[in-house]
C-alpha cells in the first residue's frame, strides 16, 4: 500500500509514520528528517534548505520531487509510507502524471488535531529536543499558516479522488495508533 499523511506541523506524523509503515511492511521517509539531515551533514542541499526550514516555509517544488525521488528510487510501486510529502497540490500532482518517477498514492491520512494542541506539543519537544522551528511561537504560527495556505488544499484534493480518510490525532499515541490502523485496514 502507498500512504501519504497529511497533518499540521505536531499531528504525529513522525511519530505515527513508522509504526504505519512497520504494519505494512513497506518502507518510511519523512522529508523534513530527510532535509534536517542534510542541514547537519553541511551538503549543498543542507546549505540550500536551512534558512527555509528555519522560517516555517516550504522548500520548493522541484527542488522537493528531485529529493524525494533521489532517496525513495523506483522501488516505489510495492509500497510506502510518506511523512511530509506531498506538501503542496503541485507535489500531488506531480506524483499522479504519467512520467512521474515515483507512483501516486492510493491513499490520504489526514491526521487532525487543534492548533492549541500544536503549540503545546511543539513547545515540549523545543525544550526536549531543541529543534530549531519549535523554538519560537511565531514560527510555530507561520508553520500554521502555511500549512492552511498551501498543504491543507490536499485534503480537498485527496476526498475527490476518493482517497482520503481522516484519523482524529488528539489522543494518547497508542489509541492514535490504533485509529490509524482502523482507517487503514478499512480502505484495504
Ligand atoms: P516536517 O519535519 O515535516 O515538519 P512539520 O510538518 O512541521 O511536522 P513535525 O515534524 O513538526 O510534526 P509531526 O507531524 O511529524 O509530529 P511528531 O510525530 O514529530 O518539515 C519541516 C520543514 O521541512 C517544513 O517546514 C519545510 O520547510 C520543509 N519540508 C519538509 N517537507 C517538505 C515538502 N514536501 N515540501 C517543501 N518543504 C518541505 O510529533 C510532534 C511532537 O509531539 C513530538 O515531540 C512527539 O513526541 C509528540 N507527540 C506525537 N504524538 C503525540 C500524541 N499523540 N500525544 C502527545 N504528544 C505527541
Ligand atoms: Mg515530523
Amino acid at each position: 500500500m502507498r500512504l501519504v499523511l497529511v497533518g499540521p506541523p505536531g499531528s504525529g506524523k513522525g511519530t505515527q509514520g513508522p509504526v504505519l509503515a512497520a504494519h505494512l511492511g513497506v518502507p518510511h521517509l519523512s522529508t523534513g528528517d530527510l532535509l534536517r539531515a542534510q542541514v547537519e551533514a553541511g551538503t549543498d542541499l543542507g546549505h540550500r534548505v536551512g534558512e527555509v526550514i528555519d522560517r516555517g516555509e516550504l522548500v520548493p517544488d522541484d527542488l522537493m520531487i528531485a529529493v524525494v525521488a533521489a532517496a525513495l528510487g523506483d522501488g516505489t510501486a510495492g509500497g510506502y509510507v510518506l511523512d511530509g510529502f506531498p506538501r503542496t497540490v503541485a507535489q500531488a500532482e506531480m506524483l499522479e502524471r504519467g512520467d512521474s518517477p515515483l507512483a501516486a498514492p492510493d491513499l490520504a491520512v489526514h491526521l487532525a488535531i487543534p492548533d492549541a494542541v500544536v503549540h503545546e506539543r511543539l513547545a515540549r519537544r523545543a525544550r526536549d529536543e531543541g529543534r530549531a522551528d519549535d523554538a519560537d511561537p511565531d514560527i510555530i504560527d507561520r508553520r500554521l499558516q502555511v500549512y492552511r495556505d498551501e498543504t491543507a488544499p490536499l485534503i480537498d484534493h485527496y476526498r475527490d479522488r476518493g482517497a482520503l480518510v481522516t484519523v482524529d490525532g488528539d489522543a494518547a499515541p497508542d489509541e492514535v495508533s490504533k485509529r490509524l490502523l482502523d482507517a487503514v485496514a478499512s480502505r484495504r
